[in-house]
C-alpha cells in the first residue's frame, strides 16, 4: 500500500474510533509533515482521497474537518412549472405570521431574511453615524431630501463603475431600503389591475407589493441554478402583456438562481422587443462567492427600460434602511413619489454611509462576509444532508444566504413550521414564494447566521421533526 494510502487509512480509523470527532480539525499539512515525517504532498494526497471519501472537508482558509458522517449526496430541486394564469394576491397575513415570529430574538433564524448582525462591521458604523452626527449641518436636512444625499449616490454609483456597470450618480434615488425602491419602481410603471410578471417562486414581498397596489400575479417557470425561463418568460409576455416584469439575476430569494450572463443579455432584449419594464431586485448582488460580481441586468439595458433596486440591508447595515433605486425612464417619477411619500430617506443614516463608504473598509468587510457564507453554506447543506430524509432536494447558491429545498412529497412544510416554531425555530414555507400557494414541499433555510451555535442542532431537529411528520 502506497504511503499516504495508509496513513489516509490511519486517519479513518481514528475518526472511526471517536479519537477524531466530527468537527475536529485536522493538523495543518505541514504540520501533520513535521510531526510524522512524511512529505506535505503525502499528507496532502491522504487529505484529498479522505476528502473525497466524504469523512473530511476542507473549509477554505481554514483548514481540514471532520465530518459526521459520508453526507448522502441530496438532489436538485426541478425547475418549477407553474400555470401560465394571473392571478389575484392575498398573501397579506400568511406573510405579517411569519415576520412576527422572526422577530423574536429566542428564535433560531433559520427563516430570516437577514444575515446574522454579529457578521457585520457594527462599531465602524456606529463611529460613522457619532462622528456624522458631530458633524450634521441642519441644511443639509433639505439639501439631502429626495433624490438623496449627492455625495452618497456618487459612492454608490462609483462601486458600479468599479465593477463595470455605467450608473451615473444622477440615476439613482435614494430609498428606505431596496423594498421601498422596489415598491415605488412597481408604483411607477403600472396601474391597479395590471399584471405583472414574477419568478415562481419568487421573494414574498413582491407578492405584497403587488397586492398593496391591486395588481396580478403571474408566475413563471423558474430553475434553482439558472433563473427565470426565457422561452416561458416569452410566452407568459405575449399572452398577458404584462405591465412590468419583476425578478432577481442573482442569488434570488428563495431559490438562489443566478442567471447567466448571456441569459441576462437575452433577457433585456427580449423585455425591450416587447417594450416591458424590467423591475430588478439586486439586493444580494455585492455577495457573490466566485470571483467578480456578476453584472445586472442593468448593464445591459441602453435604453432605460430596467428599474435596478438595491441597498446596504443585506451586507452592511439593515437597520439604516439605505436603498436606491437606478430606474431608468422612470427615474424622474420614482423620485417624486418619493417626495410624495415620505420626503427622503432618513439624513443621518445617508450621512453615516458617506462616511463608512469614504473610508475604505467596505472592500475588506465584504471579501470577509462573502467568505463566512460560503462556508456557512457548505456546513449547513452537510447538516441537511446528514439530518433529512432520502428524497430531499437542495440547491447550492453561488451567493447570497439562502437554501432552496423540496422534502419528500406528503411533508407539508406549513405543518413543519408550526411543529418548528414549538421549537423556537423559525421556517421560510413554500407557499410563502408563490400567489397560488405552491411549494406546499418547498423551505427556504437562511444560513446566513454561523455564529449561531443553535443553527446546526436546530437542522438535527427540523430532520427528526421531518421523521415524525413523515410517519404521520
Ligand atoms: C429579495 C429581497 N429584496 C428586497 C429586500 C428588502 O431589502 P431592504 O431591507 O433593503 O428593504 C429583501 C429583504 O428581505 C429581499 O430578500
Amino acid at each position: 500500500m502506497t504511503l499516504y494510502k495508509r496513513y489516509a487509512d490511519e486517519l479513518a480509523q481514528l475518526v472511526a474510533d471517536g479519537t477524531l470527532q466530527v468537527g475536529e480539525r485536522l493538523p495543518s499539512v505541514r504540520e501533520a509533515s513535521r510531526r510524522r515525517g512524511l512529505s506535505e504532498m503525502t499528507v496532502l494526497r491522504a487529505y484529498h482521497l479522505l476528502e473525497a471519501r466524504g469523512l473530511i472537508l476542507a473549509r477554505p482558509r481554514s483548514g481540514y474537518f471532520v465530518q459526521a458522517r459520508p453526507p448522502r449526496p441530496l438532489g436538485r430541486p426541478p425547475r418549477s412549472a407553474p400555470p401560465p394564469l394571473a392571478t389575484a394576491v392575498d398573501k397579506g397575513a400568511q406573510i405579517h405570521a411569519l415576520l412576527a415570529a422572526i422577530r423574536q430574538p429566542h428564535i433560531v433564524p433559520l427563516g430570516s431574511a437577514f444575515p446574522s448582525p454579529r457578521l457585520l462591521p457594527l462599531k465602524a458604523l456606529h463611529g460613522a453615524l457619532n462622528r456624522s452626527l458631530r458633524r450634521l449641518d441642519p441644511l443639509r436636512t433639505v439639501a439631502d431630501l429626495s433624490p438623496g444625499n449627492p455625495e452618497l449616490r456618487r459612492l454608490i454609483a462609483l462601486r458600479y463603475r468599479g465593477d463595470g456597470i455605467a450608473v451615473d450618480a444622477d440615476d439613482l434615488v435614494i430609498t428606505d431600503g431596496a423594498l421601498e425602491a422596489l415598491n415605488l419602481c412597481l408604483q411607477a410603471v403600472t396601474r391597479p389591475g395590471d399584471t405583472v410578471i414574477l419568478e415562481s417562486p419568487t421573494f414574498y414581498a413582491a407578492l405584497q407589493a403587488l397586492e398593496r397596489l391591486h395588481l396580478k400575479a403571474v408566475e413563471v417557470p423558474t430553475d434553482p441554478d439558472t433563473g427565470i425561463d426565457l422561452d416561458a418568460l416569452d410566452a407568459a409576455v405575449r399572452q398577458h402583456r404584462p405591465a412590468a416584469v419583476w425578478l432577481m439575476t442573482s442569488f434570488q430569494n428563495p431559490l438562489g438562481a443566478t442567471m447567466p450572463e448571456a441569459r441576462r443579455q437575452a433577457l433585456v432584449r427580449l423585455l425591450a422587443g416587447h417594450d416591458v419594464p424590467l423591475i430588478e431586485d439586486d439586493v444580494y448582488g455585492e455577495l457573490y462567492y466566485g470571483a467578480t460580481r456578476p453584472k445586472p441586468a442593468k448593464a445591459f439595458d441602453s435604453d432605460g427600460r430596467v428599474l435596478h433596486c438595491a441597498s446596504f440591508s443585506k451586507c452592511l447595515a439593515p437597520g439604516y434602511r439605505i436603498g436606491w433605486a437606478a430606474a431608468g425612464r422612470w427615474t424622474a417619477t420614482v423620485e417624486r413619489l418619493k417626495l410624495g411619500s415620505s420626503l427622503s430617506a432618513a439624513v443621518p443614516s445617508q450621512l453615516a454611509l458617506v462616511d463608512y463608504l469614504s473610508g475604505g473598509g467596505y472592500g475588506r468587510h465584504l471579501r470577509k462576509l462573502r467568505d463566512t457564507l460560503s462556508q456557512a453554506r457548505d456546513s449547513v447543506i452537510d447538516a441537511v444532508q446528514q439530518h433529512f430524509p432520502a428524497g430531499t432536494r437542495i440547491t447550492r447558491p453561488e451567493g447570497g444566504y439562502f437554501l432552496w429545498l423540496e422534502l419528500p412529497a406528503g411533508i407539508d412544510t406549513r405543518a413543519l413550521q408550526q411543529a418548528a416554531l414549538a421549537r423556537d425555530i423559525s421556517l421560510a414555507p413554500g407557499t410563502l414564494f408563490s400567489a397560488r400557494e405552491d411549494f406546499r414541499h418547498g423551505l427556504r433555510l437562511n444560513y446566513g447566521h454561523p455564529d449561531d451555535p443553535r443553527v446546526l442542532p436546530a437542522i438535527a431537529t427540523l430532520g427528526a421533526l421531518i421523521d415524525g411528520l413523515a410517519r404521520r
